[in-house]
């Protein structure tokens, strides 16, 4: 097969051609400074009304923000990141029948990602990609191998579940919408997606993930003690530090929509490391295909007139790929045209 790779990476001296990106996108040669301002929410320090607030303005302030003492089982946590480092690290052999060139597979292993703008530059990444709703029906879907693997990302999974409820939970409190705003049409799929960025020749020009603001609802990332991922706040790029068993969270454009704009989703982007491998395992939440997303009723008075219209979610996800931009200008066509009144 040798096309992930996972599986060439390490034959490879100097950078591909394919692989370089455009000028203006790559991360360049600049040290970018880690955000110490980026909130850390520690959710057994605080009450519910205090978590509510805390999660509420790290949502509004940043779109981005830690997780510590979040409940999930530390063992389990680097369990589940052991088991995906060792599916990676499998020979090219026992990979091969995961790997799938159609983005229609419920359950795959794919080199890069979605072409870069118009560009058609590669990733320096590889992913493994499943869903996890029904969780019965989709633990077969899921690799065999290693054997472990089902029955710790099974665990893994339940547990992601019940933590994006409780954040969503109390974002929804904090937005002002009651509990349970965000439910079974809102916040029903949840997938499971691991990417591996093995060491690349120069970090400068590659990207392995690029900038992007998330199509989803909201996503929590568990990354390992590798730095690799940063956020674009103040016009200026700034790096996550990595904090072992925590989890990141990201508001994702849906979130922004239905509170009207009060939320922020930001920008986002993971670069590579010369000399270690990093693995980061992604839990997103989205609405169902055909929920209806808009600005939420509550939100909306005289004086806070809805900023998008009302579509199906699947509209959007359509539209986000199909017009390649990835950051603020994926919300253009979704936007209430403004009615200019001439005096
Ligand atoms: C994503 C993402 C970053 C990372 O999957 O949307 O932003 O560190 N991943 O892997
Ligand atoms: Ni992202």
């Amino acid at each position: 097969m040798n096309k992930l790779l996972s599986s060439r990476s390490s034959s490879i001296r100097s950078m591909p051609e394919n692989y370089i990106f455009p000028v203006d996108s790559r991360p360049g040669e600049e040290t970018i400074p880690f955000c110490d301002a980026l909130p850390v929410i520690n959710l057994l320090s605080c009450d519910r009304d205090n978590a509510v607030q805390q999660v509420l303005e790290a949502c509004q302030e940043f779109g981005i923000f830690q997780l510590i003492n979040h409940g999930v089982d530390e063992d389990l946590v680097s369990d589940t990141m052991r088991v995906v480092k060792e599916f990676f690290n499998m020979p090219e052999k026992d990979k091969e029948e995961y790997y799938s060139e159609d983005p229609n597979k419920k359950c795959r292993l794919f080199t890069g990602g979605y072409d870069y703008k118009n560009e058609n530059t590669h990733l320096w990444r590889d992913t493994l990609r499943h869903p996890c709703i029904p969780l019965d029906e989709c633990v077969p879907l899921w690799p065999g191998n290693p054997t472990r693997y089902r029955d710790v990302v099974r665990k893994y999974a339940l547990e992601m579940g019940k933590l994006s409820s409780k954040i969503l939970e109390l974002l929804s409190e904090g937005l002002g919408l009651g509990s349970g705003y965000f439910g079974e049409d809102l916040a029903g799929v949840q997938n499971f997606s691991a990417h591996h960025y093995p060491p690349c020749p120069d970090p400068s020009l590659a990207l392995g993930f690029p900038t992007h603001c998330d199509v989803n609802l909201i996503s929590f990332i568990l990354q390992d003690e590798t730095y690799g991922l940063q956020v674009f706040r103040n016009e200026k790029w700034m790096g996550v530090r990595p904090i072992p068993n925590a989890f990141l969270v990201i508001v994702g454009l849906q979130a922004k929509i239905i509170s009207n704009g009060k939320l922020a989703s930001p920008p986002h982007r993971a670069i590579t490391n010369s000399s270690q491998q990093r693995t980061s395992i992604i839990s997103p939440i989205f609405p169902k295909p055909d929920s209806i997303i808009e600005p939420a009723k509550a939100l909306i008075n005289d004086s806070n007139q809805p900023i998008y219209r009302a579509f199906e979610y699947n509209e959007f996800f359509r539209t986000y790929y199909e017009k390649k931009d990835f950051s603020e200008g994926a919300l253009e066509d979704f936007k209430v045209k403004s009615v200019h009144l001439t005096l």
